[in-house]
């Protein structure tokens, strides 16, 4: 073989052993094949200078060259490809076998379990759960509540006004009148949801709260019914052998009106640090819907009678968690959320 073709021969294979990337080897191709400066195309120009018994035996090893260079580059290309492909595969690999990532589930907040408890025991007693809206007229806040004009629960010092008219409800006794537009007798619904006051936050008081209201208005209700529906939602919600207690009081909605409380179920009682000593602890506000108030809806206090009661939700998850600052329920730090989970 002629000299300069057998050392570039040996070139080439030298070049290619030292390839290890596809850029490389497209570099290789142009050094070797290129068209006008490639180093084959700069031998076959060499032809020129023969004699002509040297060209064909020429032509035949330049040929034979190229045609060992072009195979060599397409297979070391295809064996580049596939190392390619094989290592990709490779990093994609998933092993099933191990452990999934635990997703981080959310879960409810204390107040929102015992709004669910609280309507469970009255769902099970025949009541459905009503809705109000959180900003109200005077109307719904007050006229049709029986709260006459100039009263202290009107006073911009405890109440959110939004406007002239409009404030934030201060309790859920306006979905009582709500209710009673809404639907004629007989009717027993309670309704829990946020009211606003105008309090400086202290361990048991917050400018928002939650309440649940109750009513049930029919025929023939008597202050019986009333006892004897907070008695056995006492029993469920807190334990079967405690008893409840009516002390008279004033609402300008019901009358006649009562506190209600029920007895301690942490000394039965006795006196104990839960109900601070007194052997009974707070449950709420009841009384007899006030003719006045069911006159104002369009239902006759001649032939309809019923009973209403408001009580606190928050109050109650603080006892049932023993949380003694109420404030903690409203300030979302996810550490105290944490344990309710
Ligand atoms: N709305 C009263 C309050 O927030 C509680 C209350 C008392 C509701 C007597 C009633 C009721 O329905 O009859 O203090």
């Amino acid at each position: 073989m002629d000299q300069k073709l057998q050392s570039l021969r040996e070139q080439f294979r030298d070049d290619l052993n030292s390839v290890s990337s596809a850029a490389e080897l497209a570099g290789l191709r142009d050094k070797y094949l290129g068209r006008k400066s490639g180093l084959i195309a700069a031998e076959k120009k060499r032809v020129g200078s023969l004699s002509s018994d040297e060209r064909a035996e020429f032509g035949r090893e330049v040929n034979e060259i190229s045609a060992e260079v072009e195979t060599e580059i397409a297979r070391l290309n295809e064996q580049l490809a596939s190392e390619a492909e094989t290592a990709g595969l490779e990093r994609e690999t998933v092993d099933i076998t191990l452990p999934g990532a635990r997703p981080r589930r959310g879960h409810l907040h204390p107040i929102t379990l015992v709004r669910q408890r609280i309507e469970d025991i009255f769902v099970s007693m025949g009541y459905t759960v009503a809705d109000g809206p959180e900003i109200e007229t005077s109307f719904y806040n007050f006229d049709a509540l029986n709260i006459p004009a100039g009263h202290p629960a009107r006073d911009s010092a405890d109440t959110f006004y939004v406007s002239e008219d409009l404030a934030l409800r201060s309790q859920t006794s306006t979905v009582q009148i709500h209710t009673m537009q809404r639907q004629k007798p007989p009717l027993r619904v309670i309704a829990p949801g946020r009211v606003f006051r105008r309090d400086t936050p202290d361990p048991t008081h917050n400018p928002m709260f939650f309440q649940v209201e109750g009513l049930n208005v029919d025929r023939n209700i008597t202050l019986a019914d009333l006892k004897g529906t907070l008695q056995k939602f006492v029993e469920m919600m807190f334990g079967a052998n405690l008893r409840t207690r009516f002390r008279p009081s004033y609402f300008p909605f019901t009358e006649p009106s009562a506190e209600v409380d029920f007895s301690c179920y942490g000394c039965d009682g006795k006196g104990c640090r839960l109900c601070k000593g007194s052997g009974w602890i707070e449950l709420g506000g009841s009384g007899m819907v006030h003719p006045n108030v069911l006159e104002k809806v369009g239902i006759d206090p001649e032939e309809f009678s019923g009973f209403a009661f408001g009580l606190g939700i928050d109050r109650m998850a603080g006892l049932m968690y023993e949380i003694d600052d109420i404030r903690l329920l409203f300030e979302n730090e996810v550490r105290f959320l944490k344990q309710f989970s």
